[in-house]
């Protein structure tokens, strides 16, 4: 178990060794029983923890809130179009005085080219961790929760084939970093990941050589393809969902971070959805996981996420386990 994790930032997962995310998933799991049980958290009692958010949340938001209350501290919610960063106020000088009042600063910041700069930049001026709520390159707490949950479904990681796979939404351009974070993690367990998605819909290069040598470095694979047929064939998880095409985000998108979500190259795709039929063509006790919100008839049938090889609210429930578990070690830890 790896023990020294007090004021450290959780901006990526790689930030931590192989070690240290199986001891966050171990105190998650302990945080977990003892939700379970009833029985008192309180780690980090009289701290104060802010949660600043420049985009919507529900899970997120709520198993920080939650989490922190559980914790025995507190968790402001900090919306940004009602704070000083609206008028221009730096991510220096809102780091500086955040970290004066309180003991850890979370910020969810998604907008493309923006989101990590801004984290890293507050990151360099914060005296308390700095906890990535998501940006435009990873989702480090949405990471946890999915591995979390692939681990309790499943004794042995290794070599189990898990497919990434781009869907079809309408409901808005989602960010790359979940499926950044996925890629980059399952790799170092040993799984042999798949990417699948039309052409045009690639994740960086980096992301890609980063996925591999993880892949190398623990024994797992990494297979891209455009074709779907193939990452549902034989799948033990598949988690089929949309990702914004970054490379005309970079044009497109606003101060906001909104962009034009239905143009023809989407709608050229829009047989990339998650139905029964594909399902049944991989492992038969395979599971079909999805961070959420789902565009449900559009990203999955319903019969699909209602249905009964979905997890989704076993990994929706692992967020407040690990964002606790995150929040005691980085805050309360040793
Ligand atoms: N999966 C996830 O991050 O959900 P929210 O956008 O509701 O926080």
């Amino acid at each position: 178990m790896q023990t020294v994790f007090r004021g450290r930032h959780f901006i990526n997962l790689e930030d931590f060794t192989k070690e240290e995310i199986d001891t966050m998933l171990e105190v998650s799991m302990e945080l977990k029983r003892k939700f379970a049980m009833g029985e008192d958290t309180p780690y980090l009692t009289n701290k104060t923890g802010f949660l600043m958010f420049f985009e919507q949340s529900t899970r997120t938001r709520n198993s920080m809130e939650a989490g922190m209350a559980q914790l025995g501290g507190h968790a402001g919610f900090l919306d940004s179009s009602t704070m000083q960063v609206a008028h221009g106020e730096t991510a220096k000088d809102t780091a500086i005085i955040l970290s004066r009042f309180g003991h850890m600063i979370a910020c969810r910041y998604c907008n493309w080219g923006r989101g990590n700069a801004y984290l890293n930049e507050m990151a360099r001026w914060s005296s308390v961790p700095i906890m990535n709520l998501q940006c435009d390159l990873y989702h480090p707490f949405q990471g946890l929760a999915d591995l979390m949950t692939i681990k309790e479904k499943l004794p042995d990681l290794r070599r189990k084939k898990i497919s990434i796979i781009w869907a079809y939404a309408e409901s808005h351009k989602k960010p790359i970093s979940v499926p950044v974070t996925q890629v980059l993690l399952f790799p170092r367990y040993g799984m042999d990941v798949w990417l699948a998605y039309p052409e045009g819909w690639e994740l960086p290069d980096w992301v890609i050589d980063q996925a591999r040598a993880n892949a190398e470095k623990h024994g797992g694979t990494l297979t891209i393809t455009h074709d779907e047929a193939a990452a549902y064939k034989d799948a033990d998880i598949v988690i089929p969902k949309s990702w914004g095409n970054w490379v005309t985000d970079q044009t497109g998108a606003t101060e906001t971070g909104a962009s034009k979500v239905i143009d023809d190259a989407l709608i050229a795709n829009k047989s990339w959805k998650c139905t029964e039929a594909k399902m049944a063509t991989a492992s038969k006790d395979v599971m079909y996981m999805h961070a959420l919100p789902a565009d449900r008839n559009n990203e999955v049938e319903d019969s699909v996420i209602d249905g009964p090889h979905s997890i989704v609210y076993d990994a929706a429930e692992n967020r407040l386990h690990t964002a606790k578990a995150v929040m005691t070690l980085l805050v309360g830890g040793k």
